[in-house]
């Protein structure tokens, strides 16, 4: 492990305490110091800059060269510096939601540490404005023999919270963590389970007021309500302008809940912009490496070929009213154009929930619907026409063309539209199943 402790990094780090929820995350820039819009750049809170970021780990390889040597186990210990990120540059200001995408061994743990204190880099700066939570490893940041209850204080008093406060918002925090976490509240958290522990860091991560969340793929571990959840609180703190820098895998949450993507590649950053468009990218890329076939859309391996190329993609509401109400007939349009000669394409919908559920997904080949034969110059307009059985809420439209076995994406535009439903909350949830209730007393009990 590389030391973790730095005493001259360029930020107040008052933990020195390795990974966690919010304790080694630290608080960079305590309000009454430096760092508070007092640099040239104009730096607000929830700013971050991270300036040609080198770190390089030594990696111990244990070698025994030849029979000879292995035989007599004379072994030679052989250090290697191996660098996990190369030269990253980036700028947050308050408010950004990026997600960071890459393969396994990209960088983009390492890149997160770097930003929440937790290593310093080798060569290059970090800095961080504002009071950064963050929520890494599992477990980390929290002391084992220490119960639920006293890891809150400590988190809480580390990021420089009084006690008072900390009363003050104790109970929402164990509430937020729910019913297990609440009767385990005196309990060491050694006894917690996975879940356990991330209902509580999380909890206190968003609890304590922060001005950039980091948040490092935990979620995986939670049970599908609770992440629910966490991505309507994650949402609730974007609206409040916290700064917010995920890393996940799931490439749908990274292009709903993120503005912004970083696509890193052994340890540089290879694209940085809006997140549908890096996602699309990192997908082709991912895609090209396995032959350019694509399986099923809803797999996310997604690239245009270039085959097709559709635009003017719009959502069409029944009458004249420009909102949607549950049960309305809706539309989606969009226009084709052919560049290169193809044969019955396929045309294909996707709605998806705003935090990335998948809730329908049809298109002409699965209804054996002959689309025609198109010659370079043509245009195409293709009409989808649904019902919005959906409650009130925000949803997706993504929209693609294939070829004619679904096999090759000529043009693919992920969340391409988004729209709210209204209407009378009788029932929360996704899907409007038509319920109603009767109540009735039973005569003679
Ligand atoms: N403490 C360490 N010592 C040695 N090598 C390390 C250490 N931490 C990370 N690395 C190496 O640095 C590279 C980047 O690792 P990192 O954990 O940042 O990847 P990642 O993008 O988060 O991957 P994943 O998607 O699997 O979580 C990897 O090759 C990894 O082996
Ligand atoms: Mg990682």
């Amino acid at each position: 492990m590389p030391d973790v402790s730095h005493p001259d990094r360029t930020r107040d780090d008052p933990s020195g305490a390795g990974g966690g929820f919010g304790v080694a995350a630290g608080l960079h820039h305590r309000e009454n110091e430096t760092g508070r819009g007092d640099l040239s750049s104009g730096a607000a809170p929830g700013s971050v800059l991270v300036d040609d970021v080198w770190e390089s780990f030594k990696v111990y390889h244990e070698r025994a060269q030849g029979l000879r040597d292995r035989l007599f186990a004379r072994r030679k210990n052989v250090t290697e510096e191996f660098w996990a990120l190369r030269g990253v540059s980036l700028r947050l200001d308050p408010g950004d939601t990026v997600g960071l995408i890459g393969e396994n061994g990209s960088g983009k743990s390492t890149l997160l540490k770097c930003i929440a204190g937790i290593l310093r880099p080798s060569r290059g700066t970090v800095q961080t404005y504002g009071r950064t939570a963050s929520m890494l490893e599992l477990g980390a940041g929290f002391h084992p023999d220490l119960t639920g209850r006293e890891n809150v204080y400590l988190n809480s008093s580390i990021l420089g919270f009084s006690r008072r406060y900390t009363d003050q918002v104790f109970d929402e925090m164990v509430e937020f963590a729910g019913q297990q976490v609440a009767e385990a509240i005196d309990r060491p958290v050694r006894t917690y389970s996975s879940g356990m522990y991330l209902r509580l860091g999380f909890a206190v991560s968003v609890h304590l007021q922060p001005d950039i969340l980091i948040i490092d793929e935990v979620l995986a571990v939670g049970d599908a309500k609770f992440v629910k959840k966490c991505y309507d609180r994650i949402h609730e703190l974007k609206r409040r302008g916290v700064t917010i820098v995920v890393v996940s895998h799931d490439l749908e949450t990274v292009a709903t809940l993120c503005d912004r993507a970083i696509y890193l590649e052994r340890g540089k950053v290879v694209a940085d912009g809006p997140s549908v468009e890096v996602v699309d990218r990192y997908r082709a890329d991912v895609t090209a490496e396995q032959g350019g076939a694509v399986g099923r859309w809803e797999g996310g391996a997604v690239y245009g070929s270039g085959d097709m190329t559709l635009r003017d993609i719009r959502l069409l509401t029944g009458g004249e009213r420009d909102s949607i109400r549950t049960g309305d007939r809706i539309a989606v349009k969009f226009r084709a154009h052919v560049n290169a000669e193809v044969d019955n394409p396929v045309f294909g919908l996707i709605v998806r929930a705003n935090d990335g559920t998948y809730l329908y997904d049809t298109n002409t080949l699965w209804r054996h619907q002959e689309t025609g034969r198109y010659a370079p110059g043509d245009e195409v307009e293709v009409t989808f026409e649904l019902r919005a059985n959906l409650l009130p809420g925000r949803y997706t439209v993504t929209v693609a063309a294939s070829r004619h076995d679904g096999k090759v994406v000529y043009d693919w535009h992920s969340d391409a539209l988004g729209f709210d439903v209204a209407g009378e909350f009788v029932a929360n949830g996704l899907v409007e199943l038509d319920g109603s209730i009767s109540v009735m007393p039973i005569a003679g009990t």
